[in-house]
Order: structure tokens, then C-alpha cells, then sequence
């Protein structure tokens, strides 16, 4: 189901923009979001992947991340293609206390992909479905050498909150991750401000 659409044109002119939440692969889906996710990984930004793992564990992954209850998946998709991703992580059931915490995780963009809003549209989304489901507060981390996602989820009113210096092991040195939350009532949908009532 589309649920955020940005730019869309069939005259030649900007690509169509859009999200989507994908509760099943269809089509070239499942290969198209290997494929980017591939791409992400090969320039430095695959969610924890360093290195591109063989097709079929990728395949598996994505498939395994459709059946896991507390996980819903978005894709970006520019002229219909999938060229990025984020997931909304909610609490497993045991975990009352922080049944109304979840987590943006995983988000990646392509580097063909980029640029054309769509790492915003994602965030987005993921923020209408973590209401959606009652969620008040969104935490997501990310290496402090990402400046193109730290630029975007500060502009969204995420907050940051702590530091961890070993965060990541990247090429033989430990990268510092950075910690954001955002108080989802705080923030209207559109994440530009505090809310009025
Ligand atoms: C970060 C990333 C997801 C952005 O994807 P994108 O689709 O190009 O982003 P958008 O077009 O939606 O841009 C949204 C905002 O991101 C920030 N941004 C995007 N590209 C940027 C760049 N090259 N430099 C600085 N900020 C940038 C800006 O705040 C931008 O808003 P603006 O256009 O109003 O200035 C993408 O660059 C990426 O995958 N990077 C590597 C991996 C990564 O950092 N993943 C996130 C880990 S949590």
C-alpha cells in the first residue's frame, strides 16, 4: 500500500517519488531490495552490513523481517523501483514497560536514489506508523560519520541524547554512534514543532 507519495510525473520530468509499507514482495520487489540494499552496503551505508553477503541470505533476511511480528518495513521507491528502506521496530510483548517506545532502524537509501526526498518521506511514514500504533516515542541511533542522515533526523526533531564510543568496528577502529529519541506527542506529523494542545 502507498501511503506517502511525493513528485510524481509521467511527462518526462522529476521521477515519481514514494513510500510504502510492504507487508508482501510482489513482482521484482524482493530483487529490487536486495539490489539497493547491495548498493547502500557497497558505498558505506548498509545498516550493519560491511560487506555484501551472498543473494540468498539477503533474500532470507528481508523475507525473515516481513514475518517478525513487532516489524513493519517501508521502501522508497523512485519511478516505482526500490531504492531504500527503514523498518519501525516496536517492543517485544513481554516488554510492557517500554510497550510505547519503538524503533527507527535500518534505513538505508541507494545512492542512485538519493537526493530526491525520500530518506524524509521514509522517516515520515515510519512516524505515522509508530502513532498509528499508539507509539510516543521513536529512538534510532546512527554513526556519527553519517552526516547526510544526522542532518535529516535533527531537522525532524529527533534529540540526541548520549555518545557510545565503540558503537561500531569499522575497518579496524571503533566508530562512535550517536543516540536520538523523539517524543513523538511533542512534534506534530508533519515532525516540524511542538504541537499546540
Ligand atoms: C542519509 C540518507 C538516507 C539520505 O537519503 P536521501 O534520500 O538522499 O535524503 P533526502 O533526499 O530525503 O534528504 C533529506 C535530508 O537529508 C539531509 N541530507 C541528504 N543528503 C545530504 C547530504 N549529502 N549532505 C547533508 N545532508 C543531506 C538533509 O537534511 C536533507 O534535507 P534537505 O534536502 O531539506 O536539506 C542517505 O544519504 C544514505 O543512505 N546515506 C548513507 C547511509 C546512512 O547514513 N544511513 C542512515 C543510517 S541511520
Amino acid at each position: 500500500m502507498t501511503i506517502s507519495t511525493d513528485t510524481t510525473d509521467s511527462t518526462g520530468g522529476s521521477p515519481a517519488a514514494a513510500v510504502d509499507n510492504m507487508t508482501e514482495f510482489a513482482g521484482t520487489d524482493l530483487h529490487d531490495l536486495c539490489d539497493a540494499a547491495e548498493a547502500a552496503i557497497t558505498a558505506g551505508g548498509g545498516f550493519g552490513w560491511l560487506t555484501v553477503p551472498p543473494r540468498q541470505v539477503m533474500e532470507a533476511y528481508w523475507k525473515g523481517v516481513l514475518l517478525v511480528p513487532e516489524r513493519e518495513l517501508f521502501v522508497a521507491r523512485l519511478d516505482r523501483t526500490i531504492g531504500g528502506s527503514a523498518q519501525l521496530q516496536r517492543a517485544p510483548r513481554n516488554n510492557e514497560a517500554q510497550a510505547l517506545s519503538g524503533n527507527l532502524t535500518t534505513s538505508f537509501m541507494a545512492p542512485w536514489a538519493r537526493g530526491h526526498g525520500l530518506a524524509r518521506m521514509l522517516v515520515l511514514a515510519v512516524e505515522v506508523a509508530a502513532r498509528a500504533a499508539g507509539l510516543r516515542v521513536l529512538n534510532l541511533d546512527v554513526r556519527e560519520s553519517q552526516d547526510a542522515a544526522i542532518k535529516l533526523y535533527e531537522s525532524l526533531g529527533y534529540q540526541l541524547w548520549g555518545r557510545h564510543p565503540h558503537y561500531a568496528h569499522i575497518d579496524e577502529h571503533w566508530v562512535t554512534g550517536l543516540y536520538y529519541f523523539k517524543d513523538l506527542r511533542a512534534h506534530d506529523a508533519a515532525g516540524a514543532g511542538p504541537e499546540s494542545g
